[in-house]
């Protein structure tokens, strides 16, 4: 029996989490680990979920992959899922599992309708997981690169310098969902104050999308910087998120900050022209980490 392999790959974002949910700017960039999602033919539409995802984490993957089926029509195949990405640290693994479920099961649309195709069925799975999603997860993971969010249309964005992203992971976080819609109540409660640093964070995103076309890699991680600073402020950040912002800075990061919801816990990038020597350092301190390089696209 051949099995069809259909790869997606997660993301950081580099500057804008949160802001983008209320239609601000952001900048993601997607990572080599992802999703793949394997079909091969069988008599229904059947999904066996990893054996590892139980709980409410397995059950949310059954939610999204039945919807996903329930949009294409129950196409008689058998569906898997592989995984190469820790899961919910802030590193994109919904929408990259919902872009590598859409591409399995969307794989006889004619190309030049795909994309879009994929992303409107992505969109669908990721609401059952997110509520509200900006979408740009999704949107990243089919494009790839690096992705400039204006009005949340993507635009690929090619750096002039090339640059390393380390990741490091700092243990659990709370849900996406529950972190954006807590967020959510403090906007409501004092929308002056917050809607303010929701449009800073997006002037952020504008002056970081041009000190990255223009090579200007110190200006970015200095922008990352400030953008942490909003983010720990509107109360996204806490001792653990902070103090791996404050090792990857002593490492010799440009720029360091909280990258997805945030919330205490996940994924935290430092920004490098050369990281090798600060993934080594961290590795040493039994910090669970990895690292991006990204260049001008060809
Ligand atoms: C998701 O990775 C980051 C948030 O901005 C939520 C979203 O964009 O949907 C917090």
């Amino acid at each position: 029996m051949t099995a069809d392999a259909h790869f997606a790959p997660g993301k950081v974002i580099l500057l804008g989490e949160h802001g983008a949910v209320y239609g601000e700017p952001a900048i993601a960039a997607a990572i080599s680990l992802g999703v793949t999602a394997r079909t091969s033919p069988a008599t229904r539409a059947t999904f066996v979920p990893p054996a590892t995802l139980k709980g409410a984490q397995g059950q949310a993957l059954k939610t999204a992959v039945n919807r996903a089926f329930e949009l294409t029509g129950r196409p008689a195949v058998r569906l898997e899922l592989e995984s190469t990405l820790p899961l919910s640290m802030g590193l994109g693994s919904s929408g990259a599992l919902s872009v590598a479920v859409s591409r399995a099961l969307l794989a006889s649309t004619p190309s030049r309708s795909r994309l879009a195709k994929v992303d409107a069925l992505a969109l669908e799975m990721e609401r059952t997981f997110h509520g509200t999603p900006s979408g740009l997860d999704h949107m990243t993971s089919n494009r790839g690169g690096i992705q400039y969010f204006v009005n949340r249309r993507p635009r690929a964005l090619s750096p002039r310098r090339p640059f390393d992203i380390v990741v490091a992971l700092v243990g659990e976080r709370p849900s996406t969902k529950l972190t954006v819609q807590q967020l959510r109540a403090r906007v409501q409660r004092w929308p002056t104050r917050y809607r303010r640093q929701l449009k800073e964070i997006g002037l952020l995103v504008k002056e970081g999308a041009q000190a990255l076309s223009h090579g200007d890699l110190e200006a970015l991680g200095d922008i990352m910087n400030v953008d942490h600073g909003i983010l720990a402020g509107m109360g996204l950040s806490g001792s653990k998120t902070d103090d791996m912002v404050h090792q990857l800075r002593a490492l010799g990061a440009l720029g360091a900050k909280l990258t997805g919801a945030g919330g205490n816990g996940g994924a935290v990038i430092g920004l490098f022209t050369d990281a090798s020597r600060a993934a080594k350092a961290l590795t040493a301190r039994h910090v669970h980490n990895f690292v991006s390089h990204f260049e001008r696209e060809p």
